[in-house]
């Protein structure tokens, strides 16, 4: 357990890792080591997987959802500082939401797809109003913010190794800090919080968190893939970027400036006005040619899960969960494999413009979809 630690805290240029049962599991860890506590506020992304907002719920917090950006889909600092300044107070030196009184105390970026998010102007935005940052970096492993990698801009980053991610260990997470006191109680709270395990003495509610030693070995194995995986998930990137990127309505997912993605996965977006079909019809029209595709999650501003919770209009969000649609990438997937994903779509968007087939509108357009966009 301690080599795989200490391999993955080195290989991300971190002090500390310390090994959880899951991502999820990392997350909850994450936020009780960073102090969020019962009826406080953590801001959370719109667009996102529902597991990190469901943390927060673990806790007893409460998730607050902002929109992301049209260009990379991430948690958009703007949007993030316009909360803090339109919909918060100072109240006793402590930051609440005017409209549910509740303590704003924590971000959480997410770095969906393999993309990191602006973590610098996260950073920025997160002193200036005194909020801890928890980066839930799950999908997200082996991308690089401004040449360095996750891990090292938050100050508790969370990784997963479940079936779908990038390196697996059939199951498990991983906090990583490089604060010695956050990593000991993350230790601590993952390992039944024992005080004297000799005499079963404990003075917290601890967790059964810890990953198992015959996953941490197979993650010792996955970890020396790790330059191999990305290297493959970007070189299937380049490929849909180069073979997409010129169909009319269809926009394929950029890198932004400060990123080097890992493309956990590939995801475009399909204009219905301009391709000649939209993504649900294209889903469907894949799926009969024994192609799965998968469009982007619910919301969680529209979660009926997290209906209780404050949210700001996510237009974006709610717009990228119509048009986006994410495609084959897996590591394994071979040229010949990805040359017929690319014949499938090319004919589908072909077959659709010709029949004048426009069947699905989207309902909210924040942005438009030119390729050259
Ligand atoms: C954004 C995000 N956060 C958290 C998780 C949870 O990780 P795990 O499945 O390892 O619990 C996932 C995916 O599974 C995810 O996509």
């Amino acid at each position: 357990m301690e080599r795989f630690e200490r391999q993955f805290a080195a290989t991300l240029g971190v002090t500390h890792a310390v090994a959880t049962a899951s991502g999820t599991a990392a997350l909850h860890t994450a936020l009780l080591v960073a102090g969020v506590r019962p009826g406080d506020e953590v801001v959370l992304p719109s667009l996102s997987f529902i597991a990190p907002a469901n943390t927060v719920r673990y806790v007893g917090a409460w998730p607050t959802f902002v929109d992301v950006d049209p260009h990379y889909w991430q948690l958009d600092p703007s949007e993030l500082r316009a909360f803090l300044r339109d919909d918060c107070t100072v109240r006793q030196r402590e930051l609440h939401n005017r409209h549910t009184g509740r303590r704003v105390v924590a971000v959480m970026p997410v770095d969906i797809l393999g993309h990191p998010c602006d973590l610098q102007g996260i950073k920025e935005i997160a002193e200036e109003y005194g909020l801890a940052i928890v980066e839930d970096a799950t999908e997200s492993l082996g991308a690089l913010y401004r040449h360095r990698p996750l891990g090292q801009w938050s100050r508790l980053t969370c990784f997963s190794f479940n079936g779908n991610k990038l390196m697996t260990t059939g199951g498990g997470g991983m906090v990583v800090t490089d604060d010695p006191e956050l990593a000991q109680r993350a230790l601590y709270l993952t390992t039944q919080a024992k005080d004297d395990p000799l005499e079963f003495v404990h003075r917290e509610i601890g967790y059964n968190y810890r990953l198992t030693s015959v996953q941490a070995a197979v993650g010792c194995a996955q970890l020396e893939q790790l330059p191999t995986f990305v290297a493959a998930k970007r070189r299937v990137a380049a490929e849909y970027a180069r073979a997409l990127g010129e169909l009319p309505g269809i926009r394929p997912m950029r890198e932004a400036p400060w990123a080097t993605a890992s493309y956990w996965m590939y995801t475009i977006l399909v204009d219905p006005e301009h391709s000649g079909t939209d993504s649900r019809s294209l889903l469907k029209a894949l799926a009969a040619r024994d192609i799965q595709t998968r469009p982007l999650w619910q919301p969680l501003h529209l979660s009926p899960a997290h209906r209780e919770s404050f949210a700001r209009p996510c237009p974006t969000a709610g717009w990228l969960n119509q048009v986006a649609l994410s495609l084959p990438c897996s590591t394994g997937l071979t040229e010949e494999q990805q040359r017929r994903v690319i014949a499938a779509v090319r004919d589908e968007c072909a077959r659709h413009r010709r029949h004048g087939e426009t069947t699905r509108p989207a309902a909210i357009r924040p942005g438009t979809l030119a390729p050259s966009q």
